[in-house]
C-alpha cells in the first residue's frame, strides 16, 4: 500500500476542488512533476486522471458518471432486477443502507445509487479516492445525475478499520475484492491493469469478509468471477449469477 504522499500534477486552468485541496493540505497528495513519476494524477480535459506505467506502456484511468458506460448502464442496465441489485436486496428493501467497502472506480456503487440506494463508498488508495471525489463533484453539476451522486458518500481508508471501530451503520456490505491473478493478463481491461498496478491482486479480502460478516445488519454480498470458488471457502446463503460474475450472498 502507498504510504508516501501520492503525486498530483496541478493545472492552473483546472484548479483542484475542495476535496482534493484537503488531501493536499493533509499531505495525502503532493504536487508532482509528471515526467518523474511512474504513477501520478493529473487533470486531462477537466477530469482528474490517474496515469500509470504498466509494463512500459503509459495507461490511464478516470471516472465519468455522466457519459459512456455509466450512462448506458443507468439507462439499459435492467433496473432493480439486475443481478447485483437483487443480490443487495434492492428489489425488496429499497431503503437499505449499503456500504461499498471496496469502492475502486465506483462503477458498482453508482449503479446501486442510480437505483435509489444510499451508499457509502470506502476506498483505501488515496489516488482512487481522489478520482471518486472528483467524479462525484463533476456529476453533481449535471442535472440528470446530480440526485444520484447525492446518495453517494465517499470515505478514504481501510474499511476493516472503520468496521472494527463500529463507525459504519450498514444494512448491506458489498465487497468486490481484486480478482485472483490471471495468467492471460492481455485480456484484462486497461483500467483494471492500472488498478492492479496500484493495489495488487492480494489484499485483505479474507479479513474484510470476516469483519463484514460480524458487522453487517442484514447481508454481505461478495462479487466473484463466475468460475472462482467462494471467498474464504465459505459457502454463501445463496448465489445470484450474471454472464461472467457471481454474487455470493451471506444473510445475517
Ligand atoms: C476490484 S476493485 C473494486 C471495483 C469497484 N467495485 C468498481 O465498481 O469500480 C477493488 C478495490 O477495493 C479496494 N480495497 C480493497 N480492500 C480494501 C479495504 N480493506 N478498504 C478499502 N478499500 C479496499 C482496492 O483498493 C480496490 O480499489
Amino acid at each position: 500500500m502507498h504510504k508516501t504522499p501520492f503525486p498530483i500534477v496541478l493545472s492552473y486552468s483546472c484548479p483542484p476542488i475542495l476535496g482534493i485541496k484537503k488531501l493536499l493540505d493533509s499531505a495525502f497528495l503532493r504536487a508532482g512533476v509528471k515526467n518523474n513519476e511512474s504513477n501520478f494524477l493529473a487533470y486531462t480535459d477537466g477530469n482528474l486522471t490517474l496515469y500509470s506505467d504498466v509494463k512500459g506502456e503509459r495507461l490511464s484511468a478516470s471516472i465519468d458518471f455522466v457519459k459512456g458506460k455509466s450512462m448506458h448502464r443507468r439507462q439499459y442496465g435492467g433496473g432493480k432486477n439486475q443481478p447485483m441489485a437483487k443480490a443487495c436486496g434492492l428489489d425488496k428493501h429499497p431503503k437499505w443502507k449499503i456500504l461499498d467497502a471496496t469502492a475502486g472506480l465506483g462503477k458498482d456503487a453508482f449503479v446501486l445509487a442510480s437505483l435509489g440506494a444510499q451508499i457509502t463508498l470506502c476506498e483505501q488508495h488515496v489516488a482512487l479516492y481522489s478520482l471518486l471525489v472528483d467524479a462525484i463533484h463533476r456529476a453533481s453539476q449535471v442535472e440528470e445525475v446530480a440526485d444520484i451522486v447525492k446518495r453517494m458518500t465517499c470515505m478514504q481508508g481501510n474499511s476493516i478499520e472503520y468496521l472494527d471501530r463500529g463507525d459504519m451503520d450498514a444494512d448491506v456490505i458489498y465487497l468486490d475484492p481484486m480478482y485472483p491473478h490471471r495468467k492471460k493478463s492481455a485480456k484484462i481491461k486497461k483500467e483494471m491493469q492500472v488498478l492492479q498496478q496500484l493495489v495488487g491482486h492480494e489484499g485483505n479480502a479474507e479479513k474484510l469478509l470476516n469483519t463484514a460478516l460480524k458487522t453487517a445488519k442484514n447481508r454481505v454480498v461478495v462479487k466473484r468471477p463466475k468460475q472462482a470458488g467462494p471467498l474464504n471457502d465459505l459457502t454463501p446463503s445463496y448465489k445470484v449469477s450474471s454472464a461472467n460474475t457471481r454474487y455470493d450472498v451471506y444473510v445475517m
